[in-house]
């Protein structure tokens, strides 16, 4: 059918049309709120290029995480900032680290709220890479073990699902083994999948103090130019027994997760990334966009091209707006 039988028009031309025939609904279901934490009282630290965006310590992410649980929002992810760092990541699965006792205050103060755990050992290292470093390497078996000593810790310690965000080869199998050889069959994981060596983490380090002190990410993160590559690490992590998959960051990479969908059924997420976020805010303050429509605009092409889950660090933002 061609113009003028058919005018597409006809079903623009007002709010009531265009919302019966919407394709695409953004949800507060769908949000997952990221939260960093750090050791001390009273602190609420802001970082500097993420406006809206704190280090929390324990008691104000225990408020905080109130607010996210009265908007609705079903989950936080955590990233935690440690007092001290080392070369063995001991901060990651310490019992008494910032994470595990971030999520034992939480699952006692906050119940219902899911808590995710992110995994990646970035954060804890002197050196702020995601691994054990051999000579100028990053030595991905010797990784795996602490990877999973991660998981458990945090599992232990009320963890609802656990996110590797490493990049090592075979950190899926690993940690799944070692939840289920400690009774956490029941522990789902959230693998971010196909996860790019990208600038747009810029902000994040900043926030979690984890920028690598040489190099770079790309030995074990992966090159923004492939998607066949994307294909084949979500099909590793669904073999080892993922149980959602992830694509990161998410606007410049629609295109991946469009692929992703087609190819897995599995729960996918998207991470708007720390970049993401800075930049929509900066243009937003200068003037220069709309943010509040820019951001719902951003959101719901991440879930037209096939999210179901958003990690976001405007979730409380839109959960208010969703819920006018
Ligand atoms: C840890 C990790 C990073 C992010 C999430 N987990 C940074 C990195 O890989 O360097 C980035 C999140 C963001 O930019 O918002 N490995």
């Amino acid at each position: 059918m061609l113009f003028p039988d058919y005018r597409p028009r006809r079903l623009r031309q007002n709010e009531s049309f265009r919302r019966m025939i919407r394709e695409t609904t953004l949800s507060v279901n769908n949000l997952i709120y990221p939260m960093f934490v750090v050791f001390g009282n009273g602190i609420r630290r802001p970082i500097t290029s993420m406006p809206g965006v704190f280090q929390l310590s324990i008691d104000e992410l225990i408020k905080e995480a109130k607010e996210v649980q009265a908007l609705n929002i079903p989950a936080v992810i955590l990233f935690g900032i440690p007092d001290r760092k080392d070369d063995k990541a001991s901060g990651a699965y310490d019992s008494n680290g910032i994470i595990q006792k971030a999520m034992r205050a939480l699952k006692e103060k906050v119940p219902g709220l899911l808590v995710i755990g992110d995994i990646c050992l970035c954060e804890y290292m002197s050196h702020g890479h995601c691994g054990i470093i051999q000579g100028h390497e990053v030595d991905n078996d010797a990784t795996l073990e602490l990877l999973a000593r991660t998981a458990l810790s945090q599992a232990k310690a009320g963890a609802d699902m656990v996110a590797p965000s490493d990049m090592m080869d075979g950190r899926v199998a690993e940690i799944r083994q070692a939840l289920d050889e400690n009774g956490y069959q029941n522990l789902p994981i959230m693998a971010y999948s196909a996860k790019y060596a990208s600038a747009f983490y810029g902000p994040f380090r900043e926030a979690a103090e984890s920028a690598p002190q040489f190099g770079d990410r790309k030995t074990y993160q992966m090159d923004p130019a492939n998607v066949r590559e994307a294909i084949r690490e979500v099909a590793l992590d669904v073999e080892e027994g993922a149980d959602i998959i992830m694509v990161k960051p998410a606007l410049p990479y629609l295109d991946v997760i469009s692929r992703v969908r087609e190819e897995f059924d599995l729960p996918l997420a998207a991470y708007n990334v720390s970049g993401e976020y800075s930049m929509i805010k900066a243009a937003g303050q200068m003037g220069w966009i709309d943010e509040e429509k820019v951001v719902m605009e951003s959101l719901l092409a991440i879930r037209r091209a096939g999210a179901d889950l958003i990690l976001t660090y405007f979730a409380k933002d839109v959960a208010a707006r969703l819920s006018k």
